[in-house]
């Protein structure tokens, strides 16, 4: 029923700064006083998606306070129901939303949206779950913000090599070769696919001979991902040296496994993780994971916002640098245990 995925009203961020529209000289006045982002989450429980909206709801506060203009964030979560979306949607544009943000529960399933979207004039920024170029190609009212999934790969491949070649204890059976296993995304998630290819594709290039002997699909969810890893505990105990995880929840989930099977630290394989979450922090910190890649949850955040709030005011995209004027990607940075602090509070 319409409205019973709408979350709170205290997700409903209403600014007001109260700057009274006379302040501003008359040829930069903006041509509205208030404007409404509708924003759509796949899975609001999600770790590091659930970090990126708390950042725009702050990014959306300080641009209401800089601009004067009253910014509402509408918060709906999907919960993994494509059909859901699809209606929340529909409601936002009801409700009169100048721009929608879209977190696709299926990223192979936009149609819907950007049919709706087209036929209202409303425009549509996808963010974190990426289509393919086709479909953000369809209209010219598309967008896209998130990162190179290629990139995190790289790094995390990078991390891995650099650790298991400077650590001989690494090799824990000393025959030259690394035993990995991974903890994968979503299956047809852009970010799992590529970031397990070019991961693994970097560290050979760095040198290090790979045995992979296992894997297993988590879906970027820590208890998940510590059910799959006691599985493969059971069946290869101390034979796994390394764990790539497609992201820090994953890798956290094999630490819980790990820990639960009361193996001594020293016995751990490796973990490597992507995105640098605030969990995924501490486990960096205090040595449980051998690093991780900082995926720029706030850079994406406040580049989704501008452009959000350039597309409801109708003002120039140009300063934003559009990719083709379509895509703004952030790019990743590793993470190293020294540089923790660094990250806490965004790069
Ligand atoms: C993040 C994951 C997250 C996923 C959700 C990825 O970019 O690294 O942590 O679960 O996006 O779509």
């Amino acid at each position: 029923m319409r409205g019973k995925k709408q979350m709170s009203a205290a997700l409903i961020v209403c600014l007001l700064a109260g700057i009274a529209s006379g302040c501003a000289p008359a040829s930069v006045q903006p041509k509205k006083q208030s404007i409404r982002i509708g924003v759509t989450l796949y899975d609001q429980y999600d770790t590091f998606v659930s970090q990126l909206v708390e950042y725009f709801d702050i990014c959306a506060k300080e641009k209401g306070q800089e601009t004067g203009i009253e910014i509402n964030v509408v918060l709906y979560n999907a919960a993994g129901s494509q059909s859901a979306q699809n209606e929340q949607v529909g409601e936002m544009i009801e409700d009169g939303c100048d721009v929608i943000c879209v977190n696709l529960v299926d990223r192979t399933e936009p149609t819907t949206i950007i049919d709706m979207a087209e036929k209202n004039n409303v425009p549509v920024i996808f963010f974190n779950r990426e289509l393919v170029e086709e479909d953000l190609e369809r209209w010219e009212r598309l967008y896209y913000v998130g990162a190179k999934a290629f990139e995190s790969g790289i790094m995390e491949g990078e991390i891995a090599a650099e650790v298991f070649l400077g650590d001989p204890a690494a090799d824990k059976n000393g025959d030259g070769i690394c035993q990995y296993m991974v903890l994968e995304g979503e299956a047809g998630h852009q970010d799992a696919i590529v970031r397990t290819e070019y991961a693994v594709s970097t560290m050979t290039e760095n040198g290090v001979e790979l045995e992979k002997i296992g894997y297993a699909i988590a879906n970027w969810n820590r208890a998940q991902a510590q059910t799959k890893m006691a599985q493969m505990l059971g069946e290869h105990g101390n034979r796994i040296e390394l764990v790539l995880a497609n992201n820090d929840d994953m890798a956290l989930g094999a630490i819980d496994a790990l820990a639960a099977a009361e193996i001594p630290r020293a016995d751990w394989p490796l973990i490597v993780g992507i995105d640098g979450t605030d969990v995924g922090l501490a486990a960096v910190e205090s040595g449980e994971m051998a690093g991780t890649v900082y995926n720029d949850k706030e850079g994406q955040a406040e580049a989704m916002l501008e452009l959000a709030y350039a597309l409801s005011v109708e003002e120039d995209l140009e300063p934003l640098e559009l990719e083709n004027g379509k895509y703004i990607r952030m790019p990743y940075a590793k993470v190293w245990p020294e540089d923790v602090d660094d990250f806490r509070d965004g790069q």
